[in-house]
């Protein structure tokens, strides 16, 4: 980088124990080589089989800085395409989604095949001499795996000490089994539509406050009655969670626990509510059609609440109480844009799918009772953040308190600690050394 100050070394004076220097939050050349190095190297979530349910059916995003293109293939498996012609360069594909049976870009008409293959060049007499179209294909991502529908890939290379899929994804395969298990058909599909909206703060809050039990008494007040009970986000239940108790912290909230699974991951344990008394006409509708799919003893077992969130480091976090994929997308080092996709629980009574997605309406929206509330945070910490009047961001809350977690190797404390986010800088600065 122009003056150096951004090295290993220098990085990693960034993260102290308990604590961060508001430059991981400000500073826009740190952001650019988190772009280069967190987001150019490390396994990103990409998008979900279900949102390309056809040949030719495409989404495009981005990774980092590389556009990208999730489609499927004209023989039905799903290719992740850098979304970059790669005669001058133009983006390809300008829609969010949509089909086509082969991609043509629009300055000169190079004409791609969905696998990327470069199948047609205009007027190629005009070719230079030993122009091969084999050596134009487009460029795709270094690495992909798949995981029960959810697409993820890596832009650079196995090697250089990175982890492999099944590494990086090995300690979250339960957390994303606990959601898709809960279709009776054993899938689910991400094709209800999209919350998207942009907040003024840097990614790594939203990365953040996902797995942050700390926050929600103060925060998310507006959504507890008086006697400190949340407004019900779950279908079947009269109520919510407690989550403050007179003028301070609900203990079964406390009681909420942070695991520590590596690589950045990390998953919050289940918001209380009473399992007994659950119930509504979308609900056991819901129940009978479960029951019937796998059996009332596992049915029983799925529908036992056992997380909250899950955060897969870097980019996406699943939610358990509103089901929900959440994307998150770094624009610039203080704009990130948010994609909120509901849960479609394929296999189940329309009306229960009907049901969760209003409760995310209610809950995940841009306008929602919820995460407004978080998006409104964000904003002011950047905001606060521009201050120099003291450098350091603090994170210590629990530190050096937790303890080995239920799974070899992790560690859990409780969910109103920091431990997750110290976690999260761990694989940061793992991510951020040098190639
Ligand atoms: S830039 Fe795509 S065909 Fe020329
Ligand atoms: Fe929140």
């Amino acid at each position: 980088m122009p003056d150096g100050s951004t090295d290993t070394r220098s990085l990693a004076a960034l993260v102290q124990p308990g604590r961060v220097h508001r430059r991981v939050y400000t500073d826009p050349e740190i952001f650019e080589l988190e772009m280069a190095r967190l987001f150019g190297r490390s396994w990103l979530y990409v998008g979900h089989a279900s949102q390309v349910p056809s040949p030719g059916d495409f989404i495009t995003t981005e990774l980092g800085r590389q556009p990208v293109i999730l489609i499927r293939h004209q023989d039905g498996t799903i290719r992740v395409l850098l979304n970059r012609c790669t005669h001058r360069g133009v983006k390809l594909l300008a829609e969010r989604s949509g089909n086509r049976p082969r991609l043509v870009c629009l300055y000169h008409g190079w004409t791609y095949d969905t696998d990327g293959a470069l199948a047609r060049v205009p007027i190629d007499e005009g070719c230079a001499p030993g122009f091969r179209t084999c050596d134009f294909n487009l460029a795709t991502a270094a690495r992909t795996g798949t995981y029960r529908g959810f697409v993820f890939a890596s832009l650079a290379p196995e090697g250089g000490g990175l982890p492999t899929f099944d590494e990086w994804i090995a300690p979250m395969r339960r957390n994303i089994d606990d959601i898709v298990d809960r279709a009776p058909a054993g899938e689910i599909a991400l094709d209800v539509g999209v919350h998207r909206y942009r907040f003024r703060g840097n990614w790594k809050m939203q990365v953040e406050n996902v797995i942050d039990s700390y926050h929600v008494p103060f925060s998310h007040a507006s959504t507890v009655n008086r006697k400190g009970v949340q407004f019900s986000r779950r279908e079947g239940d009269a109520e919510g969670a407690k989550v403050v108790d007179g003028q301070r912290t609900a203990a079964s909230w406390k009681r909420r626990r942070g695991h520590d699974v590596g690589h950045g991951h990390g998953w919050t344990s289940n918001t209380e509510l009473d399992e007994g008394s659950r119930s509504s006409p979308a609900w056991n509708e819901y129940r009978q059609a479960l029951d019937a799919a796998v059996g009332r003893e596992r049915a029983e077992q799925i529908l036992t609440p056992r997380m909250h969130n899950s955060m897969l480091y870097p980019n996406a976090s699943f939610m358990g109480l509103n089901m929900h994929i959440r994307v998150i997308r770094p624009l610039a080092v203080d704009l990130t844009e948010v994609n909120v996709y509901p849960i479609r629980l394929v296999g189940a009574p329309e009306a229960i799918n009907v049901r969760n997605t209003r409760l995310l309406n209610v809950t995940h929206a841009a306008a929602s009772f919820v995460q407004s509330d978080d998006i409104e945070a964000f904003a002011r910490q950047q905001a606060g953040l521009a201050s120099r009047q003291g450098d350091w961001v603090d994170i210590s809350r629990g530190l050096d308190a937790d303890e080995p977690g239920d799974e070899p190797g992790t560690r859990c404390a409780p969910s109103t600690g920091e431990l997750l986010v110290r976690a999260q800088f761990r694989a940061w600065l793992d991510l951020m050394r040098e190639a």
